[in-house]
């Protein structure tokens, strides 16, 4: 099963994995997970659109050419095979703090049937991990305001605002979407 990144100890974290075993296991996102459901999972964040397995494979293999920037981690349910969690950690590399890297948490989403159950705080200790091995000397994430509380049982704290400016198209598809789902959705991605 190609993955994404090494699934070695530096970077899925041993102690989340032993928290969700057996019943789940962790792991760097797969070319096979289209399959396993995880844009199904990703659209309990916000809208997806229509991703063929061929779009899918080609972003993957992109992404994999890419070592040491996208860290995409999945819990899959050991019972049904299926993601039921998924969330990134993007690596980028400044020339501020002597090329410091900072680590940028991204579309976290866990299967409305596997919520309430501690995997979004597992998954945020394993992207908290990876940031940490790869030597970002920060994660940041962007959430709406519903989600702050769920960050700081996390550990993290308020730093501030976020400042979005949308293209012309985003912004006509946040519209649609605000119009069919209510805006609380539409405040992270
Ligand atoms: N408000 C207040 N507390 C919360 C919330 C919330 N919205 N969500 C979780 N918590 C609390 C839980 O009660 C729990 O508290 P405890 O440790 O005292 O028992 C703690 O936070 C950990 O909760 P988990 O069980 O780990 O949360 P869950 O697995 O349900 O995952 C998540 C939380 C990721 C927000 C999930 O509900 C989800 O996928 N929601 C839809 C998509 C979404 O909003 N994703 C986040 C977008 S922001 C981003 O991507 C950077």
């Amino acid at each position: 099963m190609p993955l994404l990144f090494p699934a070695t100890e530096s970077f899925i974290s041993p102690a989340v994995a032993a928290a969700v075993a057996p019943a789940y296991i962790l792991r760097p996102l797969s070319s096979s997970d289209y399959a396993a459901g995880v844009l199904d999972v990703l659209k309990d964040l916000t809208t997806v659109g229509d991703i063929s397995e061929d779009k899918f494979l080609a972003h993957f293999e992109f992404m994999k050419a890419r070592p040491g920037e996208y860290f995409m981690v999945v819990f899959e349910k050991m019972e049904t095979r299926k993601v039921v969690a998924v969330g990134t950690l993007l690596v980028e590399r400044k020339f501020i703090h002597e090329c410091g890297l900072v680590g940028h948490i991204e579309d976290i989403a866990v299967a409305k049937s596997e919520q309430g159950k501690h995997l979004g705080k597992h998954l945020i200790e394993a992207l908290d991990h990876i940031g940490k091995a790869s030597g970002c000397y920060k994660n940041i994430l962007d959430c709406s305001p519903h989600n702050e509380k769920f960050y700081e049982k996390c550990g993290y704290t308020n730093g501030g605002f976020e400042m979005v400016s949308t293209t012309s198209k985003r912004r006509k598809d946040i519209t649609n979407l605000n119009r069919s789902n209510g805006f609380d959705r539409l405040q992270h991605d």
